[in-house]
């Protein structure tokens, strides 16, 4: 089953016919909230806002392994992730969709493995590719399918949040190689990889990063939200046009 994890933005997804709802316990504690199930276009998906479906959990305070245990658990055996990011490349403006296909991680006391429990063993996951590759093509293929644009591939550079970043840093990142900025695709996508969940992300550029383009000299939040509300629906026929694809 396909679970799609909304970010800042899409708390809901409004094509989703709802079939019913669960609390799922975890051995790691609460996830984010219900699990909502239902029918996106005749296929069963869950649904999960991964900041609460009140927006009241930040980036850093995300409890990522009981979310990705409690989809596992559900029979999820694919995710998509939204994820709202600065666009750090000139070419990636505020309201352009981007699937990324590599990830820079710079969040810290976050926690990022489900082996270190003292009687496990240790076990390093392969990494090289954080995205699984079908389901990027897939999702690329559903956005064709949609009419919609997206970017394929970019360098997602995850921070620790919920501030934003300040000039130097983001020039930092670019220097490292990072095309856009975020706060949430790590642990989540190396959880996910742990528990052989097929993971790809859809990132929404809200904003030009701190000291580009518009956000020189601030960033501004009354933009963000219009640029969200805008690209959401945008994501949504996305999603739309994954069972076609
Ligand atoms: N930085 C980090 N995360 C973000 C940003 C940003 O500029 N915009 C949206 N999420």
């Amino acid at each position: 089953m396909l679970a799609v994890i909304g970010g800042s933005g899409l708390t809901e997804l409004d094509n989703l016919t709802i079939t019913h709802r669960e609390v799922v316990r975890t051995p790691y504690g609460e996830p984010s909230g219900a699990l909502t199930f239902g029918q996106l276009c005749g296929m069963s998906v869950v649904f999960l806002a991964r900041h609460g479906y009140g927006h009241t959990i930040a980036p850093h305070r995300v409890n990522y392994a009981a979310n990705l245990w409690a989809l596992k658990h559900a029979g999820v055996d694919s995710i998509v992730a939204v994820a709202s990011v600065g666009g750090i490349r000139a070419d990636l403006g505020p309201g352009v969709l981007l699937l990324p296909d590599q990830i820079i991680d710079y969040t810290w006391g976050r926690k990022s493995t489900y082996f270190e429990g003292a009687e496990e063993l240790v076990k390093h996951v392969d990494f090289t590719e954080p995205f699984d590759a079908s389901l990027r093509i897939r999702l690329l293929a559903a956005a064709n399918t949609a009419g919609v644009q997206v970017h394929d591939g970019g360098v997602y550079a995850t921070t620790q949040g919920p501030r934003l970043e300040t000039a130097a840093e983001i020039n930092r990142i670019e220097r490292d190689g990072g095309d856009v900025v975020g706060m949430t695709a790590m642990p989540e996508a190396a959880l996910a990889r742990e528990l052989g969940i097929a993971y790809a992300a859809i990132n929404v550029v809200a904003n030009h990063a701190a000291g580009r383009g518009s956000s020189e000299k601030a960033i501004s939040f009354e933009q963000i939200e219009a640029v969200l509300h805008e690209s959401m629906v945008r994501v949504r026929r996305v999603l739309g046009g994954f069972c076609g694809a």
